[in-house]
């Protein structure tokens, strides 16, 4: 399989095409800590671990690289502190490239009373109610201390519906915050800082905050502030919108998303990175995400079914345990249920990114995703 997992150690952060098919980029991004085959999809790791995995799993299913928190992080067990115990790597054990981001979204998602202002956001911790600064200074210090391989801006991302006024304020703001977090990380050739795309559903805005931030010859580009609630289409369309105006030589990289379906057609339109809590967070609600389509296992009608969720998977939690059998853990409350339920998610969605990486290198993404969309709407019956 030409997928194979190859390491091409790199001294400086480099991304390479390595074929096209329509808008869709096959890549590798190579950095001292290894290679990371895009399009990719990032395990969100929030606070230090992958929920209900092992680390060497993650891996096993061919995750090469996952996401950290900086906003978990910094209030427990404290950035200062992680740093102190050799870096977040070490600390969890992950020796492969890691991407945090930056505290932006999950102080606005997460924490209680906050202000933002010119300088920064002031927030309420959601651990303690302890009060907490962060400028897009402190967000880069607190990425560095966490020894992250590839930094995120600070930025403002706002709840959708929103008022073009109040889109333009917050998109205006994380385009001066990226100029701040560009400085404070200065020259990192190893590492990489990726500014991110804002401006609601107003494609105005979002075109010119995409050109800006491409002005700024930064290693990478996220598309942030979507996924928030708004449909499908308007996700894409927004993509669509922005595409053109980042450029073409470097990883773009949609924030927080998100279902299989939103993953295919996203990489159809260009992007390289994903990462989503869907699959571990699903995992640990009782739903599995399979080839055939999504299965809740709360449900009745699994209670004395004994196939597997997918006979013909390679991995253990989607091949050898009886529905039944999952059924019945997820009625419990045990914690196996949300085990063995994020294994098979976890890899579900590795297998769908080596299936887009293979599809895209021999030209046949369209049909692929045609078939893969075919198999999951047939249903678990
Ligand atoms: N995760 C999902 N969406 C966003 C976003 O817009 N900004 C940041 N920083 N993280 C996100």
């Amino acid at each position: 399989m030409s997928d194979e997992r190859e390491q091409h150690p790199s001294e400086t952060f480099t991304f390479t095409q390595l074929a096209q098919d329509g808008a869709a980029r096959r890549g590798r991004i190579d950095m001292p800590r290894g290679s990371i085959r895009t399009p990719a999809f990032m395990p969100v790791g929030t606070a230090g671990t992958v929920k209900a995995m092992y680390l060497d799993q993650v891996r096993d299913l061919g995750a090469d690289i996952i996401l950290g928190n900086t906003y978990h992080l910094m209030l427990r067990p404290g950035a200062e502190r992680v740093a102190k115990l050799g870096g977040l790597h070490e600390f969890a054990r992950w020796p492969h490239p890691i991407l945090t981001d930056s505290g932006g979204f999950q102080v606005m998602s997460l924490s209680g009373l906050r202000k933002i202002t010119e300088e920064g956001v002031t927030f309420q911790s959601h651990v303690d109610g302890a009060k907490h600064f962060m400028s897009p200074e402190r967000s880069i210090e607190i990425q560095g201390l966490l020894g992250s391989d590839i930094q995120m801006q600070l930025d403002e991302c706002i709840a959708l519906p929103a008022g073009e006024k109040e889109i333009a304020r917050a998109m205006e703001l994380s385009l001066r915050w990226a100029e701040r977090c560009k400085a404070a990380f200065g020259d990192q050739p190893g590492k990489a800082m990726f500014g991110i795309v804002q401006g609601g559903d107003h494609k105005e805005l979002r075109v010119q905050s995409a050109k800006a931030l491409a002005a700024m010859d930064l290693k990478g580009y996220a598309i942030g502030g979507l996924a928030v609630g708004e449909p499908q289409d308007v996700m894409f369309d927004m993509i669509e919108t922005v595409m053109p105006f980042l450029p073409q030589t470097k990883p773009r990289y949609l924030m927080g998303v998100g279902t299989p379906d939103d993953i295919l057609g996203s990489v159809q339109r260009g992007v390289d990175m994903f990462d989503c809590v869907m699959p571990t967070r699903a995992g640990r609600h009782g739903l599995a995400f399979t080839r055939h389509g999504r299965i809740n296992l709360k449900n009745a009608r699994h209670a004395e079914d004994h196939r597997p969720l997918d006979a013909t998977s390679d991995c253990p939690a989607t091949r050898d345990y009886s529905r039944a059998y999952l059924h019945h853990l997820v009625r419990a409350g045990e914690p196996l249920a949300g085990m063995l339920l994020t294994w098979n998610n976890l890899a579900y969605y590795q297998q769908l990114m080596a299936g887009i990486r293979d599809a895209i290198t021999g030209g046949r993404l369209a049909a692929f995703a045609a078939e893969t969309r075919a198999e999951w709407v047939k249903g678990d019956l």
